[in-house]
């Protein structure tokens, strides 16, 4: 066994679950065979610790590294705020002007908080929506982290949240009083979200959601939520935190037509290093201090040193534009190739958040083997691809002469009629959220 893979062996006997981010798990890509650990990232490369080189054509950095690893400006920010001190018993002046910059950029907003990560972000905009509307029932589409709040949707019925990115989501001590204070209904299900509206009306302080996952609102659901917001006095909250920074400089809601009261950020904000803001309009954030809300870390200089570095970045670099021509580019590409091999395939998301799946049978297995033979050829890769300006048109064309070479084998081994299964030598990609077994 080589030493990435002994590493996570001595994880899983130490570190329950095996990684803090379910998305990271080695089992949700191919169990055994993908490299758990890196020893170094720069650009869209990735060194496992056995010396092994890979181009990432996956989720760079779980969506957070849309201006590549270790970018050399973004690094010489944050370097420069460790130099002159991260911490203090003084604030960090970036504070101000990452708010200002922020307003500027969404002028409906009139107030910034900062925290970390997404989800605790998002806990922190629904805390504000509860103590501004004094009401208690979230309704919600989409995922949006780990905390309570959220996962207490599971609590009435455990299956409520399976249809919003993770499967399975366990909301094993979350307390039982919160059942009953977090709806969820479906993106672009505006008879859905009606019947939750006639079902909760005056008690529900705010809708939650994503502007846009991998399908575009229609006009009907957005201005059906914009309505019912105003008849029945509840906030609106987007998260950002995936859709932000990849169709527009700022919230995609600006282009969307969705008009929000507050709008959460993470990820891509800060290009990789933790982040997190919660912008409102200011009557709104002003109950941010009715409420207790604070954090030691949320002042650290480095979160906002990268995000002011990382948006003057997309500005120059014109990263929007070019996130959108290769996941263009990539989609057009497995579709070409899907249909050169006679492959059955979706291609769905935004082009900067692209995604396929194999619609043949036994798929998780065939998904299992594709992502073991890019292994192979130096790619990470799977059936997302999140694009980054690291990533550049040669990487792309060697990512897409490869990906005609592995449809090809899938082809080959659907077309054998012998036991699929008999091709995999490792157990099968895990979907969602499982207990791990060794
Ligand atoms: C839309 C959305 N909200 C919230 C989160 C949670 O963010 P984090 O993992 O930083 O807590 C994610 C993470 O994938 C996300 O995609």
């Amino acid at each position: 066994m080589n030493k990435t893979q002994t590493l996570y062996k001595r994880a899983k006997e130490i570190i329950p679950g095996g990684t803090q981010l379910l998305s990271k798990r080695p089992e949700m890509f191919a169990p055994n065979l993908w490299p758990a650990y890196y020893s170094k990232a720069k650009g869209c490369k990735v060194w496992d610790l056995d010396g092994n080189e890979y181009k990432d054509m996956s989720y760079m950095g779980i969506g957070s590294c849309i201006v590549g690893y270790s970018d050399s400006k973004i690094n010489e920010a944050v370097i420069d705020a460790v130099n002159r001190g991260n911490m203090s018993t003084l604030n960090a002046p970036e504070e101000v002007e990452l708010a200002e910059l922020l307003c500027q950029l969404h002028p409906w907003a009139g107030g910034v908080r900062y925290a970390r990560s997404g989800g605790e972000s998002m806990a922190v905009a629904v805390r504000i929506a509860r103590a501004y509307t004094q009401k208690d029932i979230i309704l919600f589409c989409g995922y949006h982290g780990w905390h309570d709040w959220y996962l207490a949707a599971n609590l009435s019925d455990d299956k409520a949240l399976d249809g919003h990115l993770l499967p399975g989501l366990s909301p094993r001590g979350v307390p039982r009083g919160l059942s009953g204070t977090a709806y969820p209904f479906a993106y672009n299900d505006t008879e859905g979200f009606l019947d939750l509206v006639n079902r909760y009306g005056n008690k529900i302080a705010a809708v939650v959601m994503e502007p846009i996952r991998s399908e575009y609102p229609s006009k009907e659901f957005i201005e059906t939520i914009s309505t019912k917001c105003k008849e029945y006095n509840f906030l609106l909250v987007v998260d950002e935190i995936t859709a932000g920074w990849r169709l527009n400089i700022g919230g995609a809601h600006m282009v969307l037509g969705i008009k929000p009261d507050i709008a959460v950020f993470g990820k891509a904000i800060s290009n990789g290093f933790p982040m997190g803001a919660i912008i409102g309009k200011k009557e709104i954030m002003s109950v941010a201090q009715d409420t207790f809300i604070s954090s030691t870390y949320w002042t650290d200089r480095l979160g906002f040193a990268a995000s002011i570095a990382t948006i003057e970045a997309i500005k120059e670099y014109n990263i929007i534009e070019y996130l959108n021509n290769i996941g263009k580019k990539v989609q057009n590409g497995w579709l070409e190739l899907a249909k050169k091999h006679n492959l059955n395939i979706d291609v769905g998301g935004l082009y900067p958040l692209s995604h396929f799946t194999l619609n043949e049978p036994q798929s998780e297995i065939l998904m299992t083997i594709f992502i073991k033979e890019m292994l192979k050829r130096g790619f990470l890769a799977s059936s997302g691809f999140y694009a980054s300006y690291a990533q550049k048109e040669e990487d792309i064309n060697e990512y897409l002469n490869s990906i005609d070479k592995v449809f090809n084998i899938l082809k080959d081994i659907i077309t054998s009629n012998s036991d699929i299964s008999s091709y995999l030598d490792t157990p099968i990609k895990h979907n969602g959220f499982k207990r791990l077994t060794k």
